[in-house]
This record gives structure tokens, sequence and C-alpha cells, in this order.
């Protein structure tokens, strides 16, 4: 086997759980390049397994080398001719540039213009928002090229740049972070599904679900929006802390489709709280929750998340999402 070269992707608060991941899958696994020099840097790899997974938590995502020259400058012909052959012109592409150790005058932001312009003018079709397919320019001491042909997908963040600037109007960041969950896991949310949200305000969550027809009951001490709760007839806020539903009261409330909870407490209290409700849901419901990893101890907080969980759930599966801090968020099906 051929060692093949990869460009990786990762939040670098969690640079060493993601040097984890990919050491398990090979342990030989060869790092290359520049290491990280600034926040949005990816890590070069060198291996000879396939570490394209998806399966991963801290990974956003593997994606193969498709051209690395040397004695690079400021023509652009070479990484526009190896683009053309790659990306389908019937998927819209966007192009990411990154400079490191830069022998090209060039800004990343114009760089990114005139590949791009190339490329359309060959017949390609760009779309700046939501790409179908992404390729990144890396300028090292070499020039790298790497191309995803799934595109940008739920990743709606700029890989290379500090944080998403979304212009969307928001209830509250939190909101985005289901949008990405809900894409990432598959959930469906539409008319007729019944919504138990946690730690629920001030209601970005609960729009979310609210929007695609749900229903939704919200619990949280704290105040829902006001607008939300005159727009929508078809959510109940009961303005109490969990802990302070008894039992009974909790099974009086039916059965859910969905159990979201999004609380800025420990993971061991969200998973207490999640295992108490999680009578609401019948076998299938779904179970959606946010685990904060606030201290070092991550891969324990993971762990036990994942071992509380598997009594009553199944198909759990954790994220990191683009817009989960530092947190992950935790998907579980009920058995
Ligand atoms: C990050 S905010 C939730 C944001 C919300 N998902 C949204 O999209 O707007 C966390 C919320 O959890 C609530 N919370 C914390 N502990 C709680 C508990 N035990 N029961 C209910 N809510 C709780 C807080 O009052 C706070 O409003």
């Amino acid at each position: 086997m051929v060692a093949k070269r990869y460009i990786v992707f990762c939040d670098e608060r969690f640079l060493e759980q993601a040097v984890a991941e990919l050491r398990s899958v090979d342990r030989g696994i060869k790092f290359y390049g520049t290491g990280v020099v600034t926040k949005k840097t990816p890590i070069l790899v060198s291996t000879e397994a396939d570490i394209q997974s998806t399966g991963y938590v801290f990974i956003d995502a593997a994606l193969p080398v498709l051209f690395e020259v040397k004695g690079y400058g400021d023509d652009l012909t070479e990484a526009i001719d190896t683009l053309s052959r790659t990306l389908d012109k019937k998927k819209t592409f966007k192009i990411e540039a990154l400079r490191i150790d830069s022998k090209i005058k060039s800004s990343a932001k114009d760089i990114e213009v005139a590949v791009g312009s190339a490329l359309e003018n060959r017949g390609f079709v760009a779309d700046l928002e939501h790409p179908d397919s992404a390729a990144y320019l890396l300028f090292t001491s070499t020039m790298i090229i790497a191309a995803s042909g799934e595109g940008s997908g739920y990743f709606i963040a700029d890989r290379f740049r500090e944080v998403v600037n979304r212009k969307d109007e928001k209830i509250s960041r939190s909101e985005f972070k289901l949008e990405e969950a809900a894409r990432y896991f598959s959930i469906r949310i539409d008319k007729g599904t019944r919504v138990l949200d946690i730690g629920a305000a001030p209601g970005g969550w609960s729009r979310y679900c609210l929007r695609r027809g749900a229903s939704v009951v919200a619990i949280d001490a704290a105040s829902m929006d006001a607008g939300l709760i005159k727009e929508f007839p078809r959510l109940t806020h009961i303005q109490k802390n969990s802990d302070r539903i008894e039992e009974k009261s909790i099974v009086d409330m039916g059965k859910f489709d969905i159990l979201l909870l999004d609380m800025n407490i420990s993971q061991d209290k969200s998973t207490e709280i999640a295992k108490r409700f999680s009578v609401l849901l019948p076998k299938g419901g779904i179970l959606l929750m946010t685990v904060k990893l606030v201290d070092e101890r991550i891969a324990r907080h993971i762990g036990n998340a994942r071992e509380l969980m598997s009594e009553q759930f199944e198909s759990i599966k954790l994220k990191k999402l683009p817009h989960n801090r530092k947190e992950v968020t935790l998907f579980a099906v009920k058995k």
C-alpha cells in the first residue's frame, strides 16, 4: 500500500482529541508540514489507512490531498487545472484559501477570487453561501490542494477562518446547533412531531421545531422569547427548573417523539435529567443533548455520557458540531 496524504480539519480547542482519533485509526500515522500555526490551520498527515470515516467526534473532515507542488509562485494555473479535473460541474463550488508560509504575493481572498473566477469561466458554478462542494488551497512550504465532493455539507463554517458569521436573525446562537444536529444525525422534525425541550430559554431550539410544524413543550425557569409565545400557539412553556417537576407531572405530559436538552450544566447533571425524562419517549424516540466539556477530562465526560445513556438508549453518537463550543452534541435512540 502507498501512503496517501490528507488534510484534516478540526476545531483547535479539540486538537488533542482529533489527533487521538487519527491515531486510533492508524497508530503509525505520520504528521508533517508546518503543524498548527493559526486557529484554522489543518493537520497534515500521511497514512496508508483510510481515514475518511464519518464517525469521528472531533474531526470535521479528512480530505485526500489532490495536488501538492513544491516550487509554487503566483501562477495558479496548475491549481485551476487540477480543480477543473476534480470538481463536478453539476455541483456548485466554493474555494477557500489559507496562506501560512507564503511564496505567493496575493492575499487569500484574492486567490479565492482568481481561482473561483477561472473555474466559472470554465463552466463551473460558484455558490459562496451553500456550496455543494468545496476546494481548499493551503499555501505552506508547498502548495497543497484538497477538495471535498460532498461540499461543506452541514458545515456552514468557512473552515479556514474564525467562527461562522451568519447574518440570519436568531433568538440564540444555540439555534444553529440544532440545525446542524438535525442535518448531521438526519433527524426529521415536521408537522405533528411532539418535542419536549428542556433548557429551552430563550427559545432558539423551540423555534426551529415550531417553524417546521412541531408542537413543543418547553421547560425552563428562564423566560422564553415573548414574540415566540405570541406567534406559536403550539408552544407551551412550563416556567420551572426541570428538578422542580414531580414524577407524576412528568408522566402526565404524555409521549413525545423527540427529547431535547440544551442546558448549561455539567454532563453528569444533564445525563441524570435525560434519564429521568426518557420515560416520555416511546421505543425509537430520539434524544438530542448538549454535553458540556467544561474541564480537561474530555474523554471521561464523553465516556460517562455514553455509558450512562446506554441503559435506556441505543445508536448513541456524539459529534462536535460547528456551533458547539466547549461541548459536543449527543444523539441517541430510545430502546
Ligand atoms: C444554552 S441555554 C439554552 C438555549 C436554548 N436551547 C435556545 O436555543 O435558546 C441553557 C438554558 O438551560 C436552562 N437550564 C439550566 N438548568 C436547567 C434545568 N435543570 N432545568 C431546566 N432548564 C435548565 C437555563 O435556564 C438556560 O436558559
